[in-house]
């Protein structure tokens, strides 16, 4: 503890100090959660404001960018940064402090209601897609949030199911982008997750909190509760939790929400507890209970003194708050921010366009200038911003799918075909909850689909917060629909708006698929970049995609949802293309696979073993006609080690642009402990003899092997 903090703290009463420990309702309304400060001694109060893919201050606008899973798809973290960095500015330009994100929890189940707000199926890609997005936020003076620690895969029954996990499932898959957000990008604030873990509740979870995050990572930020995640005072207060969130009943704190759209809860699963609110009903456990514990002598002073420290520490750290100054009453200036700039909305199209995935295409794509196009889909007038739930954000501008299109097509039509496919929202009175539309036909879509050069399908699922989805079918009508089109059209392109794998049941019938996930305000003109060819998809897939949700380890309902409250990790270290290589599934389309417009030979591939691990050179050429991008990815296996391990698991990457027929030599570094296991004994280790290394364009598309030694 700084001896400013210290000096401060202890000016600060009991009364005072409990009133930084927990929030309250933002008398401006625009935050998500406030922390009122201290006027008598020159603290600012303290705003924190969701969320992953833009700045969502309640009743205002910002930048629509991508959902995270298609920022992951870049497989760029030098973007996540720059991501980053414009979405500080926006929440700096808000006059908000802490930004509630980004969300690093790995995609374990196909159907999880929040994927989209998440990276990837894999540790390696969320840890660098979340280190860059950290310190391009933290660059901007605003606090990151990384969330939600740990384990929170699902959102059935999220309040209460425990994700009953092996602690070497946890360091090896869970943790890792958690860890790195802390010992690599020092992000700020962290915030825990609602389930349990192994019984205990996160926010009460000492082994977790206390052990891993502050003591082994050396996490010296502010651990936030989810809102109203917070399940204790004594526990939580002693397990390291150090700021309740919200602070107020829903009822106060949303006064507008539509309390109804709660208990719209999805009929439970089977084997789930039907009977627990949606949302906890609870009251501040850090106020007046927490007071209450401390003079009663059941808490000592000195644990909300660290937590207090914890909250001045963040807010100096992000330059918002001069703790020494305050004894003058005399904080730091704000940075002012900027919102909505035109580098804001070129870097949500760049994204857009890098996160899009060329799934196959039998020479179908790039259209051409000359091309008629039927543009056909439920939705494909509206752009698709995101999914429902906290991370929902108003942008200032938005582009649709047909809107790109027109502005680039020599001649389009549009017919929706089937009807709109409604969009979750957490706000009752949003705009797209009304799926009703008269007049929409099958015969229609036929029709211009054969009177046209080239088809267009737009088709979309709807995930949201609260809710898993059903299956990874395409909602209603949409596979009849492209059935159809597909047999009329000459040729038919389907592009997929969705926040994971979705089953294709079309796909041979079809000349082209391209998956642009919730790709936000600039939607359209990122589509129609990349179907005309101004832009190569520069997108790989963050996520396996299966035949269908059976294929995936969470196809029990005691791994997923879980029965009796317990969701059973049973497939370990096994989760996404490890669990698919581990029981040789064939998947419909690998992790890391997607296609670019250019073709690039692997050269030569040299692994060479370095003092500190090993280095992979790959010399890269484009031996295509036009530029393109290419992702290189290298995989270790651990096959020297005692126990069963993946056949592959991510280790580097490089995304690499090269311009027609040019050539590049890339190395990616390999660290000794890019080899290690976890043992439940004696900790990361690294297995000893000749290990394997994999280097490829896909999980299942390996063009060198290698063994190493790097003991
Ligand atoms: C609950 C969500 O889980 C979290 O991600 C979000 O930041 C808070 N609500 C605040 O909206």
């Amino acid at each position: 503890m700084g001896s400013d903090v210290t000096a401060l703290l202890d000016e600060l009463t009991l009364a005072e100090k409990i009133r930084l420990v927990h929030g309250t309702a933002d008398p401006d309304g625009t935050a998500t959660g406030y922390v009122p400060g201290n006027d008598r001694l020159g603290i600012r109060p303290i705003t924190l404001v969701d969320g992953p893919l833009g700045v969502r201050a309640m009743g205002e606008r910002a930048t629509a960018f991508p959902a995270s899973i298609a920022l992951a798809a870049s497989w760029d973290p030098e973007l996540a940064r720059e991501f980053g960095t414009a979405v500080g500015r926006e929440t700096a330009a808000h006059d908000q402090d802490v930004l509630l994100g980004p969300g690093v929890n790995i995609i374990r189940t196909p159907v999880g209601g929040r994927n989209f707000e998440y990276y990837s199926e894999d540790p390696h890609l969320s840890a660098r897609t979340g280190v860059g997005t950290i310190e391009g936020i933290q660059s901007t003076g605003v606090a990151a949030t990384v969330k939600h620690y740990v384990a929170n895969n699902q959102e059935t029954n999220r309040y209460e199911v425990s994700a009953d996990v092996s602690e070497r499932a946890l360091r090896e898959l869970y943790l890792p982008a958690f860890r790195a957000a802390v010992e690599e990008a020092d992000v700020d604030a962290v915030m825990t997750a609602y389930n349990r873990v192994n019984g205990v509740h996160m926010s009460d979870h000492e082994f977790l909190l206390s052990d891993v995050l502050k003591d082994e990572w050396d996490f010296d930020g502010l651990v936030v509760s989810d809102w109203w995640g917070t399940r204790s005072t004594v526990d939580a207060a002693q397990a390291g939790l150090d700021l309740e969130m919200p602070g107020v009943e829903l009822t106060e704190y949303l006064p507008e929400l539509d309390a109804d759209s709660f208990d719209a809860d999805p009929s439970p699963p089977d084997g789930t507890s039907s009977d627990f609110p949606p949302i906890p009903d609870v009251s501040a456990y850090f106020g007046e209970p927490l007071r209450e514990a401390i003079e009663s002598g059941e808490i000592d002073e000195s644990i909300l003194d660290e937590k207090v420290a914890r909250l001045l520490s963040m807010l100096e750290s992000t330059g918002r708050q001069n703790v020494a100054e305050c004894e003058t009453g005399s904080p730091s200036d704000d940075s002012t921010g900027e919102l909505d700039t035109s580098e804001h909305r070129q870097l949500a199209r760049e994204i857009a366009i890098e996160g899009t995935v060329l799934l196959t295409n039998d020479d179908v794509l790039p259209l051409s200038e000359s091309d008629s196009v039927a543009v056909i889909g439920p939705n494909a007038d509206a752009a698709k911003l995101g999914g429902g739930g906290s991370s929902e954000v108003s942008p200032f501008t938005e582009t649709g799918p047909l809107a790109g299109i027109e502005s680039r097509a020599a001649d389009a039509s549009f017919e929706r075909g089937v009807n709109p496919i409604a969009e979750s929202s957490f706000f009752a009175d949003s705009e797209s909850a009304d799926a009703s539309e008269a007049g929409t036909s099958i015969d229609d879509a036929v029709s211009a689909a054969a009177s046209a050069d080239r088809a267009v399908v737009v088709a979309q699922d709807d995930a949201t917060e609260f809710t898993d989805r059903d299956s990874i079918e395409l909602p209603g009508r949409q596979n009849d629909l492209i059935d159809a089109v597909a047999e009329a059209a000459e040729r038919t392109v389907v592009v997929l708006r969705t926040s994971g794998p979705v089953e294709l049941p079309w796909l041979d019938a079809v000349d082209a698929v391209l998956e642009t996930w919730y790709p936000g305000q600039a939607d359209g003109e990122a589509l129609a970049a990349v179907l005309f060819g101004d832009a190569d998809p520069g997108g790989r897939l963050p996520v396996t995609f299966g035949r269908s949700a059976a294929d995936y380890p969470t196809a029990d309902e005691t791994a997923f949802p879980g029965t009796d409250d317990v969701a059973q990790y049973e497939e370990g270290v096994f989760v996404g293309y490890r669990y698919f290589d581990d029981r040789d599934i064939e998947p419909l389309f690998p992790f890391g696979h997607g296609q670019s417009y250019a073709t690039f030979e692997y050269d030569d591939v040299t692994v060479s073993e370095t003092d500190d691990g090993c280095d992979v050179t790959v010399d890269l050429r484009n031996s295509a006609t036009r530029t393109g991008t290419e992702v290189i990815q290298v995989y270790v296996g651990k096959s020297a080690a005692p126990v069963p391990t993946p056949e592959r698991e991510l280790a580097g990457f490089e995304s690499v642009e090269l311009g027609a027929g040019d050539s590049a030599t890339v190395t990616i570094s390999l660290a000794r402990e890019d080899f290690a296991y976890y043992d439940e004994d004696s900790g990361w280790t690294v297995p000893d003899g000749s290990n394997t290394v994999h280097v490829g364009r896909s999980s299942r598309d390996i063009r060198a092997t290698a063994d190493v030694d790097v003991q």
